[in-house]
This record gives C-alpha cells, structure tokens and sequence, in this order.
C-alpha cells in the first residue's frame, strides 16, 4: 500500500537562518512509517525544515519522534522492546524509511524489526541505499540526535541510571563507538557477576573479564568525562535566556581520571576489582566502575542542585545542556544533530519558548517538535513545517 505523504502547500524555507555549517544541515527529507504503533502507513514530507506535529492526547505525535529516533543506534526515545512497536493486530514487522541529508547528497535509510527472524526477535535490521548493513551502528556514523521528552522530566529525581543514559546519548554525538563500549562493559560486568556467583570458576577467565571491564570502563569515563567538561564549557556561552547548569561527572572513576593517566587508572580498576572479588561476590555487584557514574547538575545562579529547582527551570536546565551540546556536535561534526523535542512547549514560558525556536534557528538544526496547543509554535510560522495529527493520521497544515 503506497501510504498517503503529509505535505504542506506553502514551502517552509530551511532551517537554517544564519551561520549554517559548512557541509549544510542534517535533516530528514521525508520520513515513512508502517505497523509502527498507531500507524499502518504514514509518511510526512519536511523540505529539510523543522516540523511542528500538533493534535490532542493519543493522536500519534510522540510515535514519529520515536520513529526518528531509529534513524540512530540504540533502543529509541522510549527504550521499549521492538516487539511492542508493532502495530497491535499487524499483519508485518514494523518499519521506518527515511531520506537524509549527507555531505555527499541524501541518502535512505531503512530499519526495522528484522522480518526473518523468529517471533520474540529482538533485532534491528538496517539498509541504507537498499545495502543491507551489519547492524545500527553504522547509523552514529549517518544522524546524530539528541532528545527531550516528558519521561526526562525526572531525570535529575531518578536514579543515576537514567542521567548516565542520558550522558551517553550526548557521548554518541561524537563517537559513534561509545555505545558498543558501553554494552562491552556492561556485558563483562554481567559476566564476571555470574561468574563469582557460581563460586568455581577459573580465576583466568574471571581475570580476563575484569581486564576488559578495565579497559572498556575507563574509556567510558574518560568520554563522558571530556564530554561533560566541554558542556560546562559550552553552556558559559548561552544567551542568557536558559540557566547556566553547573556540570560535572561524579564517581571514582571520574576522581581518578583527574589525578592521573587513564593507563594508570585502568591497572587500578583491574587491581580494585581483582581485590574485590569476594565482596562483590555476596553482593552481586562490581565495586568500582563507570556504572557508578553519576552527571551532577546545578543551578548555578541559585548554588541550588537541579532536583530542587521548579519544574519548569529543570526543563530549562535540560534544554540548555542539549543546545550546548548540538552547538558542540556542530563545531565538531560540522552540523547539528537532530533534535527531537517532545511536549516541549509545556513547560517553558514565553521568553524561554522564544529563545528556544531563535537558538534552533541559530543553530540549523531540524527540530521536530510536539505539542497539543499549536498556538505555541506560532513564532516558528514559515520556518518550519506544521503538521495535524489525530487518530493516526497526519495532515499538512
Ligand atoms: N504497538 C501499538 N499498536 C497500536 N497502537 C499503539 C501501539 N503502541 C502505542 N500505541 C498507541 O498509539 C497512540 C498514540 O501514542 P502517542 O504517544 O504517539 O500519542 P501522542 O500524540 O504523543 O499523545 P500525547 O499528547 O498524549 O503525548 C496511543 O493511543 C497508544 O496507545
Ligand atoms: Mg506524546
């Protein structure tokens, strides 16, 4: 079925306004959904603008930002299992198709719940230019993107998991190989766990995993490390409209890497854990490790930790760390990632909302924003595209 293309009458001129990147902005030309959530076929059509999707509550917005958010590696904005994406009752595996910009011209991307595999399959597949790949990794070399969602509103209350989650988002924007260095670590980690549970196992074997959970470990601090310290450079330059957040990464690991080299830095984490091992063993854990990382953020003006601030400046402080960041993404990349804003106008007031829609415009980058009062974006009217959407179905203003 050839789904019907949501495609507003007027042109919207591109995001960018000033300043744009020297290899031009990345963007999403035209992007196509099928049995993904709500949609059977759907397709929206952006011209490389910024996308404003408006409607009421359940009409499908958030769904196209998690499509999106597929365009680059990992489990998308929800973090949901990829069975559960599919269309309730569908007849086929969900799939997203999108054409995007790159220096050497668009290309498409395709990717999917792989359709061959068996019925509690896990895996993603993806094509670009029809090619199949080995996997979504090669996507962190194709769309940067970054997001906000409602769900982060808890961020700085929740545990540390979700902040260093959100720390390794923003790595990714620069190297496409931290996730896997992520996952190499927490996987020997899990191991090593089993491993020391069972009680037997071959001190070698056990060695070699703390060996890599070392190596892998410390250069998982050491980018999130690096990262954080060039946001806390990065956001002294904010216009003043959002909060300068204080930033910084906390845990040993972080300590260490400050005192001294990260070769040093990995014997010891590979001496602390071999030390450990009894401990950990009734405990089930590892005592020392980047999983203890934790991005500190405060409100400076007010010396005050951002899980104290209102609602709204947590939002603000949010938003400015991910602006600095596509600033930092597109001095470093040559253009900014992508940046899927959820609700965002919720929160922010007028000033603020204001700012947000000049700074993206600043930056060129391509928003693609929700919300259930259009009235909210009326300051992007022209430069950016607005679309409708209710009960599935999505329609060009
Ligand atoms: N696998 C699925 N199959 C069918 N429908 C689904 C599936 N997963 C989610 N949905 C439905 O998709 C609908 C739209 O969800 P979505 O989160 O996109 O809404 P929204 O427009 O962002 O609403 P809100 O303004 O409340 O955030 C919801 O009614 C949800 O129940
Ligand atoms: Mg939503």
């Amino acid at each position: 079925m050839i789904p019907a293309v949501a495609t507003p009458e007027t042109e919207a001129p591109a995001a960018a306004e000033q300043g744009s990147p020297a290899v031009g902005p990345l963007a999403v030309l035209r992007l196509a959904v099928s049995e993904f959530r709500c949609y059977r076929d759907a397709a929206i059509e952006t011209g490389g603008a910024s996308v404003v999707l408006t409607g009421p509550n359940g009409a499908g917005k958030t769904n196209l930002l998690e499509a999106v958010s597929f365009l680059a590696p990992g489990r998308g904005l929800r973090r949901s299992g990829l069975a559960e994406i599919e269309r309730h009752g569908a007849g086929s595996r969900w799939a997203v198709s999108a054409t995007v910009t790159q220096p050497t011209g668009p290309v498409t991307i395709g990717t999917g719940r792989d359709p061959d595999a068996g019925e509690d399959s896990e895996r993603r597949v993806v094509r670009v230019d029809g090619q199949a790949q080995r996997g979504p990794v090669v996507l962190g070399e194709l769309v940067a993107l970054s997001w906000l969602t409602p769900a982060m509103d808890r961020l700085f209350a929740d545990g540390s998991s979700a902040r260093r989650r959100f720390v390794d988002r923003l790595a990714l924007g620069f190297d496409p190989d931290h996730a896997r260095r992520v996952a190499a670590y927490e996987q020997a980690m899990r191991e090593r766990a089993k491993l020391l549970e069972r009680g037997n196992a071959d001190p070698a074997w056990i060695a070699a995993l703390e060996e890599t959970m070392a190596g892998e470990g410390v250069a998982v601090a050491a980018a999130r490390k690096h990262l954080v310290e060039r946001l806390a450079a990065a956001v002294e330059e904010m216009d003043g409209a959002f909060p300068v957040p204080g930033l910084a990464l906390t845990g040993e690991l972080a300590d260490w890497l400050g005192q001294m080299p990260a070769l040093e830095a990995e014997e010891k984490l590979a001496a602390g854990l071999a030390q450990s091992r009894r401990r950990d063993a009734e405990s089930g854990r590892a005592s020392a490790g980047p999983h203890r990382d934790d991005l500190s953020v405060t409100f400076r003006a007010k010396g005050q930790p951002a899980r104290l601030c209102s609602t709204g400046e947590q939002k603000a402080l949010l938003v400015a760390i991910v602006l600095a960041h596509a600033r930092l993404v597109a001095a470093e990349r040559g253009r900014p990632p992508l940046l899927l804003l959820d609700e965002i106008a919720a929160h922010l007031d007028a000033g603020r909302r204001a700012a947000l829609f000049q700074e993206i415009g600043r930056l060129g980058a391509q928003a693609w924003m929700t919300g259930t009062d259009e009235l909210l974006f009326t300051p992007l009217t022209g430069r950016a595209r607005f679309f409708r959407v209710a009960e599935a179905q999505i329609q060009a203003r």
